[in-house]
């Protein structure tokens, strides 16, 4: 089954197009590769290796989400209660992430993390208490 169907999150492996003497490139396109329309990409950069990032799920928002450098890993927990370890270290394996997934995010030194988000920022689409993650996903099954 697809994994952009499904309400946990996983692994997809992007076509790498070159040769180890020549170099990669991998594309992301939309509806091709990616379902939903992109509405914003962000990245980030020099997080220092001793910080855990996320602490947060979201409403609505579906990302996909590559170490485009270094090693990114995602402890993700699911809206019931599944709880999965992916390490990103490869410039052409995305993390698909669906809404109503609790994250946190370790990275290497010289990791950088790129993002395609499926709408724009907004405050009010982020739960950030992990108290209110687990009534709002308990109250939803
Ligand atoms: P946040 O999503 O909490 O990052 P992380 O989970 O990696 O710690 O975002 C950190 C800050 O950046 C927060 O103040 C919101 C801001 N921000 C934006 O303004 N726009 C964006 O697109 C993103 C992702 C974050």
């Amino acid at each position: 089954m697809n994994v952009f169907s499904q309400k946990v999150p996983g692994i997809i492996e992007f076509p790498s197009i070159g040769s180890s003497a020549e170099g990669y490139i991998s594309v992301a396109e939309y509806q091709k590769d990616i379902p939903f329309e992109i509405k914003r990409v962000y990245w980030t950069y020099f997080t220092p290796q001793n910080v855990i990032r996320g602490f947060h799920a979201h409403k609505e928002l579906q990302q996909v989400i590559f170490a485009v450098s270094g090693k990114i890993v995602f402890k993700t927990e699911d809206g019931k209660g599944q709880v999965k370890v992916f390490t990103l270290d490869d410039p052409k394996v995305g993390l698909f992430i669906p809404p109503y997934v609790w994250r946190e995010i370790t990275f290497s030194h010289n990791a950088v993390l790129l993002c395609l988000a499926s709408s724009e920022y907004t405050e009010l689409d982020y739960i950030r208490k992990y108290e209110d993650f687990k009534k709002i996903v308990t109250h939803e099954e």
